[in-house]
């Protein structure tokens, strides 16, 4: 069986039906919208978001979700679909999920309203049935993605970025989102209790592992559905480059510097500018730190009870770290 299907197992029914409550969520009563969230849902990613919503859900409360749970769940993966379809406008990118972006086939003018509307979507379905606690949650990770993404704007125009500024980021823009899903899983079920902060921390931890990994696929030449390659072009710098960058001689980051803020689009330079973070040490740095983060991860786990939901989360932050995509 593969991992996803493993992992999917004690949770196979709540996915099943959320897909349908999911695409009920996107509808709309305009043809275009119609259209252009049809061509969504109809290639959907890894739903991770989801499954880690119903599986800490069911964990923390021994197998039981509730309708709120479910909302929750949509109310995310709206958000996060919003995200990279405003996301691939402001990268520039033409691909996404192994297919044309919205800003590729309808332009940005139009990529941009998408976005809003599927936010809305979003926050309407909380709001309409009274779901404040989660909405709080949610919107706690709205704002963090916004300043996430600013943050990484401003910080790779200036070059001078940090390691610690790197994790800024990457907790704002990505991992406060799947922080958010953990703690919305138990506080969907349990508003109260305990579970609700350390599943926020747990995934926290798992999401700055999540965007390591992203930033390690830039470097690969694998197929991964979205274009590979594109995080210097676009003066994004990430944490392979950032230790290289900050352990190698005087004479080798002036150079590295200068190929980032002068040649970012000449792909010949922006290659050999791969390959010295690749040839000191830079993926291997990136991939150790991940695993830091992965097992910090596996600890809080391992303070929750031995069950099918525990364990199936237990290969979820596996996968997090050896996916292929
Ligand atoms: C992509 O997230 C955006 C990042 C935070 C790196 P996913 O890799 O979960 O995207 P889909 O939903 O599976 O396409
Ligand atoms: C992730 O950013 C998207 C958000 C968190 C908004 P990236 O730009 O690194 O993600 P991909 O690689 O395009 O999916
Ligand atoms: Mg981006
Ligand atoms: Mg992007």
């Amino acid at each position: 069986m593969k991992i996803t299907e493993q992992i999917k197992q004690p949770i196979a029914y709540e996915m099943e039906l959320f897909e349908k409550k999911f695409r009920l969520a996107m509808s709309s009563k305009v043809a275009l919208l119609n259209r252009i969230t049809h061509y969504i849902v109809n290639r959907k990613g890894k739903q991770m978001r989801p499954m880690f919503v119903f599986l800490v859900a069911k964990m923390v409360s021994n197998g039981e979700v509730l309708d709120r749970t479910y909302r929750g769940a949509s109310v995310i993966e709206l958000i996060h679909t919003a995200t990279l379809v405003h996301d691939d406008v402001v990268d520039d990118s033409n691909q996404r999920r192994g297919f044309f972006s919205i800003n590729a086939l309808w332009k940005n003018k139009i990529a941009v309203l998408i976005g809003d509307f599927l936010l809305s979507k979003g926050l309407l379905l909380s709001i309409d049935n009274g779901d404040f606690d989660l909405l709080k949650i949610i919107s706690v990770a709205v704002r963090e993605m916004s300043e996430g993404e600013l943050l990484q704007i401003e910080k790779a125009r200036k070059l001078d970025i940090t390691e610690a500024i790197y994790y800024d980021i990457i907790r704002q823009k990505t991992a406060t989102l799947i922080a958010a899903c953990c703690s919305l899983g138990a506080a969907s079920v349990k508003p109260d209790g305990p579970e609700v902060e350390s599943m926020r921390k747990f995934g926290e931890l798992i999401g700055m592992a999540f965007q390591i990994k992203d930033d390690l696929f830039d470097y690969g030449s694998r197929s991964i559905g979205k274009p590979v390659g594109i995080d210097i072009k676009e003066q994004k710098m990430t944490l392979p480059l950032i230790h290289v960058l900050n352990n190698c001689e005087k004479k080798d980051k002036k150079w590295l510097i200068n190929s980032i803020k002068n040649h970012n689009k000449d792909k010949k330079r922006v290659n050999e500018v791969i390959d010295f973070v690749k040839s000191n040490g830079g993926l291997e740095y990136a991939v150790s730190k991940m695993k830091d983060f992965q097992s910090e991860a596996l600890q809080i786990l391992n303070e929750f009870p031995n069950s099918e939901y525990r364990s199936s989360l237990e290969l979820m932050v596996n996968y997090v770290i050896e996916r292929k995509k």
